[in-house]
């Protein structure tokens, strides 16, 4: 695991930087598959990653975004949705030409944060010929998003839909708990204390590092 240590938050220094160290259950099995299938590519699709909050919606986007092959702008959808999305988002998406190689990625985080007419207009931008940007977007809640937008994305899960998949992401939770604290030099905390501390603010997995660096994070300011 890389270590960023310059970050005082656990839930940052160790946010992923590949989708192996990610905690990917929450998805479908052919969803992880596809997944896994981008970062090989050489070119995105428009996606839409959706689902409560912290459970690696903009890690896995920032993951995929992070190859040479891309020139990726980003964005907050909650930020860019109280001034003039259009105007802001074509600037990028039609600005100079691209290197051949290179793809341009719009990386809009939070697009729920964007009004209805805001959205309209990323739907023009993203059917205008002379945009071929790849659009990259995150969201807690898929029903605030336009029907129409929706239709042009190809659209991730990061909630569980039964019970067996939750137990099957919440083997994965506790995995990565033990990573991050084996990383902080801590070995030895029960998997049943973890289980209930990851009980409490399933499946949001910045809360629970959150909570493990509350509880033991003691030792590492030592
Ligand atoms: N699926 C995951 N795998 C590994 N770490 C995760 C995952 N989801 C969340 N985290 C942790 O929580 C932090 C916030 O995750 P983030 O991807 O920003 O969540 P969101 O779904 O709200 O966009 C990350 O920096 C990482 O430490
Ligand atoms: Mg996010």
């Amino acid at each position: 695991m890389t270590m960023k240590s310059n970050y005082a938050i656990w839930s940052e220094r160790h946010r992923p930087n590949t989708l192996d160290e990610c905690v990917l259950e929450a998805l479908s099995p052919s969803q992880e598959a596809f997944v896994r299938a981008l970062q090989k590519g050489s070119r995105l699709p428009n996606l839409l990653f959706y689902g409560s909050p912290g459970t690696g919606k903009t890690t896995v986007a920032r993951i995929l975004c992070a190859s040479k092959r891309y020139c990726v702008h980003q964005f907050n959808g909650s930020l860019i949705g109280k001034s003039d999305v259009a105007e802001e988002l074509q600037k990028y998406a039609l600005s100079g030409a691209m290197l051949f190689s290179e793809q341009r990625v719009m990386l809009i985080d939070e697009i729920d944060g964007i009004t209805e007419q805001g959205q309209m207009a990323l739907r023009a931008l993203m059917e205008d010929p002379r945009v071929t940007t790849a659009w990259v977007l995150t969201c807690n809640l898929r029903k605030k998003l336009i029907e129409p937008l929706r239709s042009r994305l190809i659209e991730i899960d990061f909630n569980c839909p039964t019970l067996e998949h939750r137990q099957r992401h919440f083997k994965g939770i506790l995995r990565r708990c033990g990573q991050v604290l084996a990383a902080e030099g801590i070995n030895d905390i029960p998997d049943d204390q973890l289980r209930d501390m990851i009980e409490l603010d399933y499946p949001d997995l910045r809360k629970i590092i959150t909570s493990l660096q509350m509880k033991f994070g003691y030792r590492h300011a030592a």
